[in-house]
């Protein structure tokens, strides 16, 4: 498969794409060959089916179908755009210009289609660690002939580029991807991308701020926590209040003390897919949206790892913002060095709003499996914006409850909390209800449990891995407040 997508004027293609309806005629501009390749029997326009044609002038036309167009939807074609990828790299092509048409020039038809060619080229070996042999280095280049469509499709390309960042982030494997490496990856985000800056809260800092979550999950591995902090800020002088995302970067959850077994600690190099997340969603806010008002990441990073210094069920630690945890489990690790970082949003930050993203229970997959993110929130505003951005992107949350009564249930009988309640139910829910005993009332707050999606596999993702699931709900999200600001 090709390594990258570019947006570019190239203006010779290897290949003219066609997309036909089974309800339109076809496009003015398809050569004779093709227009006749498109009324054959055997092609009938459904959605992915592909057909090329080599005309006696021009480069080749290869049409794709996207079935009946009042039912044209933004899913279909991103997967449509993920077979004709398929398609192109087969044929070994490197430049392609998709043809003026009607009905699909929007600037949301032209993003699906960039999105879904970035999709397609990931190749999980690129990423430190683990590569063998050295693979086939193509930039597949793009453009369309539609304006609107255009746009979109370079927007496309910009958000689908932030999405494959936070797959390889995701993927690289935890004896390298510990904390400090996650700061690094941050840093040269900043240099790469203009408007980031970024700040680093480590060793006796964490001490001097009162990190207490940071500190204790991370105090058994050798490689040090930290909260990565990466703002953009396109105007300081306007004082306007951030939008805060919160993300888990456990590098690596062996579950601490209270252990995992041997079958449920594999895979756990994906418990910092929410801080990934984040960092792929400031990419593409300094790439692609650039809101107009300030956003601000938070990392909470540590290793959960196990030795002589760990952090123990019974110890009762003080987080700065007065409230007492008994820490009950240490398996619930994610909760505690994101209640740091939702402390650290609402005291300094002065928010508009926080959202945290996270691996966080294996209580939200047995409820949701890997069709939706576990949404939690008080909020209607949130609610509406999230579920909104989640029909936009494709990329579905389902509101689940964070109630009162779920927060009584993790009312500790030394402490103020535990962190899980023994033999407590609905752990999806305590996850959340936990959290929110970090948050000022007064700040609108949402929870968005992401652990069973942060590797799939299915149309979109047909390579198993990482996902980047959470990039674009949240890119949709950004963008959306952007425009209404
Ligand atoms: N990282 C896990 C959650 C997880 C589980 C993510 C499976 C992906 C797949 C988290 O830190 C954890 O261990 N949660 C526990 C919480 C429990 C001990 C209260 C869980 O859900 O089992
Ligand atoms: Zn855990
Ligand atoms: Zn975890």
């Amino acid at each position: 498969m090709f390594s990258s997508v570019e947006h570019s004027n190239h203006p010779h293609p290897d290949a003219l794409v066609h997309f036909l309806f089974t309800d339109k005629d076809a496009p003015l501009s398809l050569s004779d060959e093709a227009r006749s390749a498109s009324s054959r029997p055997e092609f009938n326009s459904k959605p992915g089916q592909i057909a090329q044609v080599f005309p006696s002038s021009g480069p080749r036309e290869i049409i794709v179908g996207l079935g009946d167009s009042s039912k044209l939807s933004v899913e279909a074609v991103r997967k449509a755009a993920i077979k004709l990828a398929q398609h192109i790299d087969n044929c070994q092509l490197e430049v392609i210009h998709i043809a003026e048409n009607s009905t699909l020039n929007e600037l949301k038809f032209g993003q699906a289609i960039g999105v879904g060619f970035q999709l397609a080229s990931y190749n999980p070996r690129q990423m430190p660690g683990s590569r063998t042999e050295q693979e086939r280095e193509v930039s597949l280049q793009i453009k369309a002939l539609s304006e609107q469509f255009d746009k979109g499709l370079a927007r496309g390309v910009g958000l689908g580029n932030a999405v494959n960042f936070s797959r390889r982030l995701v993927n690289t494997p935890p004896n390298i991807a510990n904390p400090l490496w996650m700061a690094d990856q941050a840093h040269d985000l900043s240099t790469r991308c203009q408007g980031l800056s970024v700040r680093v809260i480590q060793g006796q800092e964490l001490d001097e701020e009162s990190l207490i979550g940071h500190i204790n999950v991370g105090r058994a591995s050798c490689n040090p926590p930290c909260m990565i902090r990466i703002e953009w800020n396109p105007d300081p002088s306007a004082n306007q209040k951030p939008v805060v995302l919160v993300g888990k970067t456990i590098t690596y959850d062996t579950g601490g003390l209270s252990i995992k077994s041997k079958t449920g600690m594999p895979g756990m190099k994906h418990d910092k897919a929410g801080g990934c997340v984040v960092l792929g969603v400031m990419q593409a806010v300094a790439d692609v949206i650039k809101p107009n008002f300030p956003v601000v990441a938070l990392l909470t990073a540590a290793e959960n790892s196990i030795d002589a210094t760990a952090y123990r069920p019974d110890d009762v630690i003080t987080y700065r913002n007065g409230v007492t945890v008994e820490v009950t489990n240490t398996d619930a690790e994610g909760r505690l060095v994101l209640a740091d970082g939702l402390c650290w949003a609402c005291e300094i930050e002065n928010p508009e709003c926080v959202i945290d993203i996270a691996t966080l229970t294996g209580g939200v997959v047995t409820a949701l499996g890997a069709e939706f993110a576990g949404l939690f929130t008080e909020n209607e505003r949130l609610l509406t914006e999230i579920k909104a951005a989640g029909d936009l992107s494709g990329e579905d949350v389902w509101q689940l409850p964070l109630t009162d009564g779920f927060r009584d249930m993790m009312k500790g009988s030394v402490s103020d909390i535990v962190n899980s309640v023994p033999g407590g139910k609905g752990h999806a829910s305590q996850g959340a209800a936990f959290l929110s005993c970090f948050v000022t009332p007064e700040v609108p707050f949402a929870h968005i449990d992401m652990a069973g999606l942060s590797h799939t596999r299915n149309d979109e993702f047909p390579v198993d891995g990482p996902s980047g699931w959470g990039v674009r709900l949240l890119a949709q999200f950004l963008t959306a407040r952007s425009e209404n600001n």
